[in-house]
């Protein structure tokens, strides 16, 4: 049986992680410490609350007296780290919680878990659950160009500079203590639970209320989209399999212009493409992002199994079929209920 802490739960990916360890393995004790910021829901979890093999903690990562509590409390093997602020246009607008969160609190549990854990290290694991933004950008004109884990950090939003100094302190903690970290880069996620306000939520959203679309610039900026089960999968690969101290890069081999993605969901909803509103561009907007998994496909066969054109109508389906829950996300309705009952 492995004690697993994990932290950032309750939001997108990290409820979906936690649906997938308990469809993978009984074998398993969960702690899920979150903050429950405006991302993060209960609701996503609903279905597992009372689940003996499930804990949740309403908490902050940078509650250092707290995370010690849980280390005192839980023989934890392993944590995986999934807390963050993770909107890059709240960082252009607020960059300081991103600071605090992204990096404070990363450091925080890294220090607790140093502590608790340093009798043996080789039973232990940290996966630090990073982004493909710490690589900045990418030409637009040379496919062949990806990055790989060698690839220099050169972030250019508030957030992804956070999280890039989240990786730095992490790796520093192998190099220096030979602290067991493990470090994963993906690209952009979507599926069921993701907030509203991220790309393919928030177009599916304003497109089932005739609502206007908001395309950045001129729309032809790439991202690479991965099914979040199948980012799930990977980590969970990272954590049994990864080698310690090493970085692994998690990509969907499916690179999309943002245009053909908002073109492709007005198709499926049938809506018109005049709900499409190009609005002055993000500031510091990366042009591509496309990741070279070959590490993660070579040394631990790992390779995503889903395909765009099935993942992305199931998605929009889970979006139609639970009306409520986005409803009550957006309305804050949920914020409401939370801070009533949390
Ligand atoms: P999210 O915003 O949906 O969820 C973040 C969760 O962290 C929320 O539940 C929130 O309440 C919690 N949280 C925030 N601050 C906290 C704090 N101080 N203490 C405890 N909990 C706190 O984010 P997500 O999309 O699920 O992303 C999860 C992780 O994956 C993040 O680290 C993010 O950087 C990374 N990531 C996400 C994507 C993506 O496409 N969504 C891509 C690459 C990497
Ligand atoms: P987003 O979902 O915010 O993810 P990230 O910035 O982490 O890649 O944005 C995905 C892409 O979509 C990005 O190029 C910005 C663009 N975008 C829009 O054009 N309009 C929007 O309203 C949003 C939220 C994003």
């Amino acid at each position: 049986m492995k004690t697993i802490l994990v932290t950032g739960g309750a939001g997108f990916i990290g409820a979906n992680f936690i649906h997938y360890l308990f469809t993978k393995t009984e074998d398993i004790f969960i702690v899920n410490l979150d903050k429950l910021t405006y991302a993060g829901n209960p609701e996503n979890l609903k279905d597992i609350e009372d689940n003996d093999n499930y804990k949740f903690i309403k908490g902050d990562i940078c509650n250092q007296e707290l995370i010690e509590y849980l280390f005192s409390e839980y023989d934890f093997d392993y944590l995986v780290n999934f807390a963050a602020e993770s909107h890059v246009d709240r960082s252009i607008h607020n960059p300081n919680i991103f600071i605090e969160t992204n990096v404070m609190g990363t450091a925080t549990l890294l220090n607790v878990a140093k502590r608790f854990w340093i009798k043996d290290f080789s039973i232990n694991r940290f996966l630090q659950v990073s982004t493909d933004e710490v690589y900045g950008t990418l030409p637009e004109d040379n496919k062949e160009i990806k990055f790989t884990e060698n690839t220099p950090l050169q972030p250019h939003s508030p957030y992804s500079a956070s999280k890039t100094s989240a990786d730095c302190i992490v790796k520093s903690y192998y190099d220096t203590f030979g602290f067991p970290t493990l470090i994963t880069r993906c690209s952009n996620n979507y599926g069921p639970y993701q907030f509203p306000e991220k790309l393919i939520p928030l177009i599916i959203h304003n497109a089932l209320n005739d609502k206007p679309l908001p395309i950045y610039g001129d729309g032809k900026q790439v991202r690479d989209w991965l099914f979040v089960e199948d980012h799930c999968d990977a980590i969970w690969t990272v954590l049994n399999k990864g080698k310690i101290g090493e970085v692994y890069n998690i990509g969907g081999n499916n690179e999309i212009k943002n245009i053909e993605i908002v073109k492709q969901i007005l198709d499926y909803l049938k809506k018109t493409h005049s709900l499409i509103t190009y609005v002055k561009d993000r500031l510091g907007h990366d042009r591509r992002y496309a990741i070279d998994a070959s590490k993660i496909k070579n040394e631990l066969a790992w390779t995503p199994q889903y395909k765009f054109e099935d993942k992305i109508t199931e998605t929009i389906e889970w979006y139609l079929s639970n009306n409520n829950w986005v409803e009550n996300v957006v309305s804050g309705e949920y914020l409401k209920w939370i801070k009533q009952n949390y």
